[in-house]
């Protein structure tokens, strides 16, 4: 029995530094957003992960959780299109710029 007890223990440690090692929950790979009435929006997240560097470009507007965005619109803290616009806005200055950039038309974003 205390044995059993020790190795629990060990294994919990074991767990627990494996995933520290392992870092931060990083979500999914491609998110599908509500888009309203234009259709979804298709969000390929670690490629703007890998590009942009930083969370917090978008974290920093609605925490790190599935249908975050949707649940912020709801309570009246996100305004409609606001995530859009900034999703957009990133786009065209990086279009300006001559830099490799993202959609900036409804519908290169939004599909059925
Ligand atoms: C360019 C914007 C953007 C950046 C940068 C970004 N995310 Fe996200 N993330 C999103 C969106 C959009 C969602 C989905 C929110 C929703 O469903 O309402 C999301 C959702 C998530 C989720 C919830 C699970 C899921 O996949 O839906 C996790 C976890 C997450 N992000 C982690 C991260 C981490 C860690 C980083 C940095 C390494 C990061 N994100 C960078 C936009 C971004
Ligand atoms: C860069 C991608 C992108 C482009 C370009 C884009 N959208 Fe969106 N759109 C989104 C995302 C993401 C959302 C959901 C988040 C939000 O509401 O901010 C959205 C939400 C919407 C909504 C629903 C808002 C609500 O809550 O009722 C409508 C309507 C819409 N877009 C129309 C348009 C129209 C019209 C255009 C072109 C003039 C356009 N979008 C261009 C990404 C885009
Ligand atoms: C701070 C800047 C920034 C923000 C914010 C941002 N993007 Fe982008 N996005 C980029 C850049 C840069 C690229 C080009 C990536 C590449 O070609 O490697 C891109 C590419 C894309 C692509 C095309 C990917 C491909 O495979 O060609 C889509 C779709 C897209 N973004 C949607 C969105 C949506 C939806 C949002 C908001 C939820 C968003 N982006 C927010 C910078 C941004």
């Amino acid at each position: 029995m205390k044995s059993k007890t020790f190795l629990s223990i060990i294994m919990l440690i074991l767990l627990a530094l494996f995933s520290y090692s392992s870092g931060q929950n990083t979500g999914s790979e491609n998110i599908v957003l509500e888009g309203g009435r234009m259709g979804k929006v298709s969000f390929p997240h670690h490629i703007h992960q890998n590009i942009l560097g930083d969370c917090n470009y978008c974290h920093n507007l609605f925490p790190k959780a599935s249908n975050s965005i949707k649940k912020l619109k709801a309570e009246g803290k996100l305004k409609k299109k606001e995530i859009m616009n900034y999703c957009r806005d990133c786009h065209q200055s990086k279009e300006k710029n001559k830099e490799k950039a993202g959609p900036t038309s409804c519908k290169e974003c939004h599909h059925k």
